[in-house]
């Protein structure tokens, strides 16, 4: 064992204990905890992680647009910089069939501006949430929880639906579109509202999309059901080849009154608003899958002209990523 190896769950261990131990001991964080436990519960308690079990690590380049300095006077948004990023499936299932319509797409990048201001953010394929708060993500996980048969009570499942109906919209969403051809086919959204800060002090809600540049692309069901299980990765190795594994990132501009605390909710006319192209962001290559198993993606991790919401759907994030990485490694 070199002592890169060893050093790595220390690093891990280490992170969790100062994460956990920043916060204090709160109904939050009590929350927070009982929500990681249940996901591990309902993933079968696998080693992967509870959320996005499949993936793929790559690296790639995030080129800035002139435009972007005019939002955020961001260090990202200087010059190009290093990106690690994973693509991955949602739910807890490691291997799940990449061709599953009911789970969302993940994508979650590091740029590393120029290692002095990193900022991470964890998107997925759809631009709203399936909860509003960490209360109702427990919940909901809860309502799942297998009975004494060892199976889910439908039933249940169905009442908590109908006193929360907000839950259901993330599934129709992806319900409504096509099952993703491709990793690098797809839209995906930082969901929550962020505020940027420019050299003048300006400030300017907005939403983060990743918009593919070669448009998005899906599979009839017919296609789909003529996919290996495991077709997304060998489909991005000929994007990468082909040079066309690429995103730009979109601000979408918030304006006064939109609402900053339920991400189940897109903002009024939120797809027909001006946009501003921050950049573009190229997969380059793919990755050994341990460079992002080794440490967590943090959507807190913000460089200075980029900050997130008061928001505990957003807050809770940090602390439910150190958690599930002390015991997934
Ligand atoms: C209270 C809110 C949330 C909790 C408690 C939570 C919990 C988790 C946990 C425990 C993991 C596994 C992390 C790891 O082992 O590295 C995870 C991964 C993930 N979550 Fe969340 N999550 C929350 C909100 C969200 C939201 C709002 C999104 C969508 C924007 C999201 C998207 C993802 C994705 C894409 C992954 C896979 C990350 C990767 O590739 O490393 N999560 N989540």
């Amino acid at each position: 064992m070199t002592d890169r190896c060893r050093a790595r769950p220390l690093a891990i261990t280490l992170l969790s204990t100062l994460v956990l131990a920043a916060s204090p001991a709160t109904a939050q964080t009590d929350t927070t905890e009982a929500i990681v436990e249940t996901m591990r519960t309902l993933a079968g308690k696998q080693k992967a992680r509870p959320s996005g079990a499949k993936g793929q690590c790559v690296v790639g380049t995030f080129t800035p647009t002139a435009d972007a300095k005019a939002l955020s006077k961001s260090i990202v948004f200087d010059k190009p910089s290093r990106v690690v990023a994973r693509f991955s499936v949602g739910g807890g299932n490691p291997k799940v069939a990449d061709a599953t319509k009911t789970v969302n797409r993940g994508f979650s990048f590091r740029i590393d501006g120029g290692g002095k201001g990193q900022t991470e953010f964890v998107m997925i394929n759809a631009p709203i949430n399936f909860v509003k708060s960490p209360e109702q993500m427990l919940a909901f996980l809860q309502a799942r929880l297998p009975g004494a048969d060892g199976k889910p009570d439908p039933e249940k499942i169905k009442a908590f639906a109908d006193a929360n109906p907000e839950t259901t919209l993330q599934g129709k969403y992806l319900a409504s579109k096509p099952v993703p051809a491709s990793w690098a086919g797809l839209s995906y959204w930082g969901i929550h509202g962020y505020t940027v800060a420019n050299a003048a002090g300006a400030t300017q809600l907005v939403k983060f999309r990743m918009v593919p540049v070669g448009g998005e692309t899906g599979l009839t069901d017919d296609e789909a059901k003529a996919k290996p299980a495991d077709f997304l990765v060998d489909e991005l190795k000929s994007r990468i080849e082909a040079k066309t594994a690429a995103f730009d990132m979109v601000a979408i501009m918030g304006r006064a009154g939109d609402e900053k605390t339920n991400a189940t909710q897109q903002w009024v006319d939120e797809d027909k608003r001006p946009t501003v192209k921050l950049g573009t962001l190229a997969i380059t290559a793919l990755e050994k899958n341990e460079t992002c198993d080794g440490a967590i993606f943090d959507p807190l991790t913000l460089a200075d002209g980029i900050a997130g919401p008061d928001d505990p759907l957003f807050t809770a994030r940090l602390p439910a990523y150190a958690i599930s990485i002390g015991q997934r490694n």
